[in-house]
């Protein structure tokens, strides 16, 4: 499996590895197929009336673009607000690495997941659960059409 320079400088060295023991929110997203599986945690902090992802970390079992794809969305989304965060697609993970083999696809919607999945973590905790109802319908319709179309 051929791998760009920056795929193996993020596996190498994954930023923000690890987990937040008092995280706002925790997401832990599998793949059914090859079984890699992602766990992203965050924190939020409100500044000037806006959710930002002050903290992220993750911990990720799985190949080489999966760690490579969960530390990219890991600096992809410190700093930015929640809903920022939520705009961000797989296809946009895969870019920041410099691309992915199209059979590695899947392991950029397992990033784009995860953080998915740690927003409506803490959007429950938060009380705001019902806003995430909307945003993980669409991406589902995204993410299937995406799982379809790329095998692991
Ligand atoms: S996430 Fe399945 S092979 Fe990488």
């Amino acid at each position: 499996m051929q791998f760009n320079a920056t795929i193996i400088e993020h596996f190498s060295n994954p930023r923000n590895a690890g987990e937040i023991p008092d995280a706002g929110g925790v997401g832990t997203v599998g793949h059914p197929v090859c079984g890699d599986i992602v766990r992203l945690y965050i924190k939020i902090d409100k500044k000037g009336g806006e959710e930002v992802i002050s903290q992220v970390k993750f911990k990720t079992f799985g190949c080489t673009a999966a760690i490579a794809t969960s530390s990219i969305a890991t600096e992809l989304i410190k700093g930015k607000t929640v809903k920022e965060a939520l705009a961000i697609k797989n296809e946009a993970v895969a870019k920041a690495l410099g691309g992915l083999p199209p059979i590695k696809m899947h392991c950029s919607v397992l990033a784009h997941d995860a953080i998915q999945a740690a927003v409506a973590d803490y959007k429950k905790k938060s009380g705001q659960g019902e806003l995430m109802n909307k945003v993980q319908e669409e991406n589902r319709r995204h993410e299937e059409k995406e799982l379809l179309s790329r095998g692991p």
